[in-house]
């Protein structure tokens, strides 16, 4: 059942908001495009990835920060990228992020470290694939984390 990303997005930050609220985050949503982009697969595992990304950049990143979340074509390849303000990763974990159990040493949030390692299986399950990389201000230092979601894998 082909289904409109947009709204999967849409229903995945409403269900966040108790979190963002609680935490005085401000979720940004730019969803590029008057075309609608769909995807098919099972709407639960759809929920399953945008709500682990949304959530991470929700409980990773500082208090009263801006998380970012869009849709758009990188390459003539529809994206969603959720960006957020927080620590990022660094470099010699982010490939281990995605492993059960794995939390980066010093990791204050509360969580078990396994929302990103479902996340994936769910994304390549339905020909999709999550890309982790931190982004750097203009002096080099890192300034958050973009979690990016490949929707077509190829
Ligand atoms: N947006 C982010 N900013 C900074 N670190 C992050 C971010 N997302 C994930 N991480 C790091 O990667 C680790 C693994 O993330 P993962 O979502 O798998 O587990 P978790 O968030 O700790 O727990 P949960 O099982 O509740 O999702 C996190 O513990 C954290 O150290
Ligand atoms: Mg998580």
């Amino acid at each position: 059942m082909p289904l409109d990303v947009a709204s999967v997005l849409s229903d995945s930050i409403a269900q966040l908001m108790v979190i963002a609220d609680r935490r005085r985050i401000d979720i940004d949503i730019g969803f590029d495009g008057q075309t609608s982009v769909t995807v098919t697969a099972p709407p639960a595992e759809l929920r399953s990835i945008f709500g682990n990304l949304i959530d991470n950049a929700l409980r990773h990143s500082p208090e009263g920060s801006v998380v970012d979340v869009r849709l758009h074509a990188v390459d003539g390849q529809p994206v969603v990228d959720v960006v957020d303000n927080g620590p990022g990763i660094p470099p010699e974990a982010i490939d281990r992020a995605f492993d059960r159990f794995f939390r980066v040493p010093g990791t204050t949030a509360e969580g078990s470290g396994l929302g990103l390692a479902i996340a994936q299986m769910a994304a390549q399950r339905n020909g999709m694939r999550i890309a982790l990389s931190n982004r750097t201000d203009d002096s080099g230092a890192v300034c958050g984390l973009v979690a990016r979601v490949h929707l077509r894998s190829a």
